[in-house]
């Protein structure tokens, strides 16, 4: 057989998912650790937030037993949110002081640093701003074609905020109904637009409590510049009716096949959406209730072909009943 048939026949195969992928433990963290966010560097390394501690970690997944050490301990905050790659080496995160039990953040304390792992020998830390009329930045993501602008989903307000990283300036892009969420912590229906990355001239998001998964144009100044296009509906997903989406890994170009979208989902999944062509919208879903504990968000591996063909899913981890959370960690799917 000419190779060249056989690499199609074997990229086909890969966009047919029968059977759940294996699924490694690759690192739990100690208790009372709400993992929230990760963005993977380009040497493989994981990049990991949690909302109950204001240190950002990093992972070598690639070890035979990965530990997890501290990039940066960040001032003034209780933890971090979204955390985002904006030009090759350098990332953005949210910090803020947070009350977990409503997932809101003090006004005023919400906070945009970059790290640039460019800047010798290790890293440099910067402070950009505060965002000071936001009480949640949840999801965040690169602007595209822009690299000056950070785009943040504030899951409260329902709005898009873009932050200048240059000038430190921000102000909301845009705000939608689509965008907010619609009840209480109570309830679980107090987020809105959670997870968003950026792919051409479209964001992607999630609205957690609104439950749908779209997508959206934008300008380069991050203004919203067509209708909300509603992808998938997270009711749709699986057969029991519980899924809640959260954040989301683009495989738009395609490791795994082309155009899907991987939604980290509460409270044991992992949902693949094809986000184009005449499958869009078509659900595909890994549940596994023993390693998948309240699924946050979710990025592909990158380094190697056996990386780039895994998914990262970061659990938040589960309650025992003495409310001290626990096993929360990340976990891979070999996809
Ligand atoms: C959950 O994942 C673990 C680890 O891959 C596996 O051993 C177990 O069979 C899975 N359970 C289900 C219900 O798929
Ligand atoms: C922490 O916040 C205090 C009070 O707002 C401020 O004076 C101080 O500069 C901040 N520290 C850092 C490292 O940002
Ligand atoms: C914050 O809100 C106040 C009151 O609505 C407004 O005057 C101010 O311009 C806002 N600041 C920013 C940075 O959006
Ligand atoms: C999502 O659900 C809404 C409301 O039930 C429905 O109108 C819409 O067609 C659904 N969209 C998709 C892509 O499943």
């Amino acid at each position: 057989m000419k190779s060249s048939l056989l690499l199609t026949l074997l990229a086909s195969a890969r966009t047919v998912l029968t059977t759940n992928p294996p699924i490694r433990n690759i690192y739990t963290f100690p208790k009372n650790h709400f993992i929230e966010n990760i963005a993977v560097r380009s040497n493989s390394n994981l990049l990991i937030t949690s909302m109950s501690v204001p240190e950002l970690f990093s992972i070598d997944p690639t070890v035979t037993s990965p530990t997890a050490s501290i990039v940066h301990s960040f001032p003034n905050c209780t933890g971090i949110s979204g955390i985002a790659e904006i030009t090759p080496g350098l990332f953005a995160l949210v910090t803020g002081t947070w009350d977990l039990a409503n997932t809101r953040a003090n006004l005023g304390s919400i906070a945009i640093w970059t790290v640039d792992f460019n800047k010798p020998p290790a890293h440099r830390i910067k402070f950009i701003t505060t965002v000071a009329n936001s009480t949640i930045l949840n999801g965040i993501t690169r602007h595209s074609i822009n690299p000056t602008l950070l785009m943040a989903a504030d899951s409260a307000a329902g709005s898009v905020w873009r932050i200048n990283l240059l000038t430190g300036s921000s102000s909301v892009a845009f705000s939608h109904p689509l965008l907010q969420p619609t009840g209480t912590a109570m309830e679980g229906l107090h987020l809105g637009i959670n997870g968003l990355k950026s792919q051409g001239t479209h964001l992607y998001f999630t609205n957690s409590a609104q439950k749908f998964f779209a997508k959206v144009a934008v300008d380069f100044f991050g203004n919203q510049i067509g209708n909300i296009q509603i992808i998938s509906n997270s009711t749709a997903a699986g057969t029991a009716g519980n899924v809640v989406y959260d954040d989301i890994a683009l495989d738009v170009n395609g490791v795994t096949g082309k155009g899907f979208a991987w939604i980290a989902s509460h409270p044991d999944y992992a949902v693949r959406v094809a986000v184009g062509g005449t499958t869009g919208g078509e659900q595909m879903v890994v549940r596994n209730g023993t390693v998948l504990l309240n699924p946050t968000a979710a990025a592909f591996g990158r380094g190697s072909a056996k990386e780039r063909r895994t998914l990262y899913v970061t659990n938040g981890g589960e309650f025992t009943p003495e409310f001290e959370l626990i096993n929360e960690g990340v976990v891979a799917l070999d996809l």
